[in-house]
């Protein structure tokens, strides 16, 4: 496959699409998905892991457009949700409640009882107390909760402070010492089926020692847990695997695959995984217009995308590709890519060298994950849309907000 975004005659193009075209026909800032990307990323992921009894439980907070979802569904694909308005998106996109997982360190009774109706493959438990809370929503179903203790391995990922999640300090999962007894706690009680362990140590990982140290440790309690009497069905990973944004060197996936294949060699339970960034990233591409060029002893591309549809620069410092869709020859210059956010906070590149005219579109990269995803509506700003080029269809997949739309719930008191 050639990459999903790419110059054709100084154009560029989404698979067979201008995006000038999309800009014309959908106006921007707008979301651009390549089908053919998410399914080439879902496949290779999937192949990876052939020689495994396995599941790929897509992280859908990357992105749970419900079409992307639904791509992923059709692949054959399991889910990791973290609410129960994820469950609901899984559900309507066509996605099979057998093969979800339910991670999160604050599900609620009414999140506990809609995914126990629904069937859900299990829950990643985070704490003693969620345990007994469970415990209690199976009874009253007059159900039996599948569950997986999320262990903390303690293994510094080596990311971004934001999203490192498996260090003792983290909120995240149960500490190693005390797994044992919880497992043994959640064998006792008659509405829990004990069928799991996870983890999840951080995410844009781009090493893979960090990954294979800390399976070895979960591996070493699944041991640890059947001399204890209490096997194991599955033993999930997470996910974490990194992208490349500028110059990462991301873990090749077969690297992956062969440390976790090793791993795995001639034990019986079935590997779950849960990417995310690494199906969607690459796949998608914030379309968005020059509006105004403020020369100065800085210079400012301000752009007609913010802070409010991509927030990952401004929360973290992250650095995203920015090319002109259309290439000027003219001499390049130095340009803070911004919205027009009423914050200084509000930035969507700095530094950046392009030969630029008002008007001139701009096609920010590797925004397929955690990109609409983090949206909002700061500063009263309609969401952009989002539409999924398929070789040279393209389908809007969610129409643009409207003014009325935001303030739609809302009513003036008496
Ligand atoms: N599983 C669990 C339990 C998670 O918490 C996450 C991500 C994943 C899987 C998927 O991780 P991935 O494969 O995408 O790295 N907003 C941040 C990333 C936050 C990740 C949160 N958890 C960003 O924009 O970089």
């Amino acid at each position: 496959m050639t990459a999903p975004f790419h110059y054709v005659d100084g154009r560029m193009h989404a698979e067979r699409v201008p995006l000038a075209r999309i800009a014309d026909e959908f106006g921007t800032p707008a979301y651009v998905y390549s089908r053919a990307a998410l399914e080439a990323n879902f496949r290779a992921f999937d192949e990876a892991f052939a020689s495994l009894p396995h599941l790929v439980c897509y992280a859908m907070k990357a992105n749970s457009n419900l079409a992307v979802l639904n791509v992923f569904a059709r692949l054959g694909g399991g889910f990791d949700i973290v609410s129960g308005g994820e469950l609901a998106r899984v559900i309507a996109a066509g996605g099979d409640p057998a093969k979800v997982v339910f991670s999160g360190v604050g599900k609620t009774a009414a999140e506990m009882r809609a995914a126990l109706a629904a069937g859900i493959r299990c829950f990643n438990v985070e704490s003693a107390p969620e345990l007994e809370r469970l415990a209690e929503v199976a009874a009253a179903a007059g159900r039996r909760a599948p569950v997986s203790f999320r262990v903390n391995p303690d293994v510094d990922p080596g990311t971004h402070p934001y999203i490192s999640t498996g260090l003792k300090e983290n909120k995240f999962g149960v500490d190693f010492a005390s797994a044992p007894a919880l497992y043994r706690r959640a064998a006792s009680l008659p509405s829990i089926r004990v069928t799991g362990i996870d983890m999840h140590i951080g995410s844009q990982i781009t090493e893979l020692r960090p990954c294979r140290e800390a399976a070895a440790k979960l591996l070493g309690l699944v041991d640890a847990l059947a001399r204890d009497g209490i096997p194991l069905e599955h033993v999930d990973v997470g996910g974490g695997l990194g992208i490349r944004y500028r110059d990462e060197s991301p873990v090749p996936l077969h690297e992956y695959a062969a440390m976790l294949a090793g791993l795995m060699r001639g034990r019986r339970e079935t590997l779950v995984l849960e990417p995310g960034r690494r199906l969607v990233g690459d796949a998608g591409a914030l379309l968005t217009r020059v509006e105004y060029l403020k020369r100065g002893s800085r210079s400012f591309a301000i752009v007609d995308a913010a802070m409010n549809d991509l927030l990952r620069p401004a929360l973290y410092d992250a650095w995203h590709p920015v090319d002109a869709v259309a290439p000027r020859a003219g001499p390049a210059e130095t340009w803070q890519v911004v919205g027009p956010v009423c914050e200084s906070g509000d930035f969507l590149a700095h530094d950046r060298e392009l030969a630029l005219a008002p008007g001139d579109l701009l096609a920010i990269g590797a925004a397929g994950a955690y990109a609409m995803a983090m949206s909002s509506n700061y500063n009263a700003r309609p969401r952009a849309c989002e539409v999924l080029v398929d070789g040279d269809r393209v389908h809007l997949v969610r129409r643009r907000e409207r003014v009325d739309d935001l303030f739609a719930g809302e009513s003036i008191a008496p």
